[in-house]
């Protein structure tokens, strides 16, 4: 069968993870989907560097753009991070030289997503976006697919392994910030910009993207109510554990009599709750519907294997030939949708 062309833009933590699977797991990959997936051309900001993985029979690309342009490229993976720039543009690119895309970028799809979606579908292509909520955690599949049947009626979680991880290590450990921004930066959870990570922001644009998701509107990032975690003290931490809490940046978005609510703030959660038990760089999501009641998805939430495995997900239904629409339903139904959902209980 004729293989799956990759065009791999952003070789960091993540965009290595990808190519060490392509690469270890080539057999399995097309065994599963019936046909070879290759990489045409990679892309990063130095051609240089030593990544601690091999490259060759890959052709260097130094613009993302002309990646996401090549005759070669099938589906175009976008790994290089950012809301703007050279991520927007490249996928942008892709997307009108009639590429699908796969991306693990929430801060782009978190604002532009909408228009994003709507320019896959003038184009019939997609966006497969797995890896940008929850890491490992397959939720926007649970939430597309399997619980397609229910109305959901809220979605709530921890959604940022790095707030996690402080949080959790700040109460083990006794540790400041600035030692426990190094363990993050090792593990490869921290965003370029970590103010993202602690003061609520990555989280928030999963947020706004698994609100869209569940409740078939636009992603409205502007609408979370963010508050990050980095005013929490070891007092505040050793206080709340007295108690029997333990203090976790969560996530809500549900709807209510005011239309749909969205915060990401830090919250006093049971310490010996599944929320409370979260430890490290663990997500837990948690979907509500109304055929299913309540289902509980829990794992690492970030780092380079995780996240890669979600990124290879979405490769994998592309090579199948699985075309869900980016955000699960046209983008037109998604206009619609917004005004007759608001006012619902
Ligand atoms: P890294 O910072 O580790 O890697 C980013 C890569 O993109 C690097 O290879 C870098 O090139 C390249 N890059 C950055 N800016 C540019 C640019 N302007 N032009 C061309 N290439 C550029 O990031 P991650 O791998 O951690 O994250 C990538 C994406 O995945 C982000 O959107 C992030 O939010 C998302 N994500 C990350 C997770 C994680 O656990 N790390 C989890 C889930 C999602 P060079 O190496 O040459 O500097
Ligand atoms: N910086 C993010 C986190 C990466 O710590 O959760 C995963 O999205």
């Amino acid at each position: 069968a004729q293989a799956l062309r990759l065009g791999i833009a952003g070789l960091g933590t993540v965009g290595v993870g990808v190519v060490k699977i392509v690469r270890r797991q080539a057999a399995l990959l097309a065994a599963r989907t019936g046909r070879p997936i290759e990489i045409a051309a990679v892309s990063a900001r130095y051609a240089g560097k030593d990544r601690g993985v091999s490259l060759s029979g890959y052709d260097w690309e130094d613009d993302a753009v002309a990646l996401a342009r090549r005759d070669d490229v099938d589906v175009f993976v976008e790994l290089m991070g950012g809301s703007d720039g050279p991520a927007k543009a490249a996928t942008e690119a892709a997307l009108a030289a009639g590429k699908d895309v796969v991306t693990a970028n929430k801060a782009l799809l978190a604002i532009h997503g909408q228009s994003l979606a709507e320019q896959a579908e003038a184009a019939g292509r997609v966006i497969r976006f797995e890896a940008a909520v929850a890491g490992g955690i397959p939720v926007i599949k649970a939430l597309t697919e399997s619980l397609a049947g229910n109305d959901i009626t809220r979605v709530m979680g921890v959604m940022n392994g790095t707030c996690n991880y402080i949080l959790t290590r700040m109460e083990s450990e006794g540790l400041g910030y600035n030692a426990l921004f190094e363990e993050c930066a090792k593990l490869g959870y921290l965003e370029a910009d970590p103010n993202l990570d602690v003061g609520g922001i990555d989280a928030a644009h999963k947020l706004a993207l698994l609100a869209a998701i569940a409740f078939g509107t636009k992603p409205d990032f502007d609408a979370v109510e963010i508050e990050g975690i980095q005013r929490i003290s070891l007092d505040d931490i050793h206080q709340a554990a007295d108690m029997g809490y333990r203090i976790k940046l969560l996530g809500v978005a549900k709807r209510t009599p005011r239309g749909l609510e969205q915060r990401m703030q830090p919250c006093l959660v049971p310490a010996e709750s599944p929320l409370g038990r979260l430890e490290g760089g663990t997500n837990m999501v948690v979907i509500e519907g109304d055929a299913v009641d309540r289902i509980v998805l829990h794992g690492p939430g970030a780092g380079e294997g995780p996240t890669a495995s979600a990124v290879l997900g979405d490769i994998c239904d592309l090579a199948r030939g699985f075309r869900l629409p980016t955000f699960g339903q046209p983008a037109a139904s998604l206009e619609q949708a917004q005004p007759a959902r608001t006012g619902l209980p």
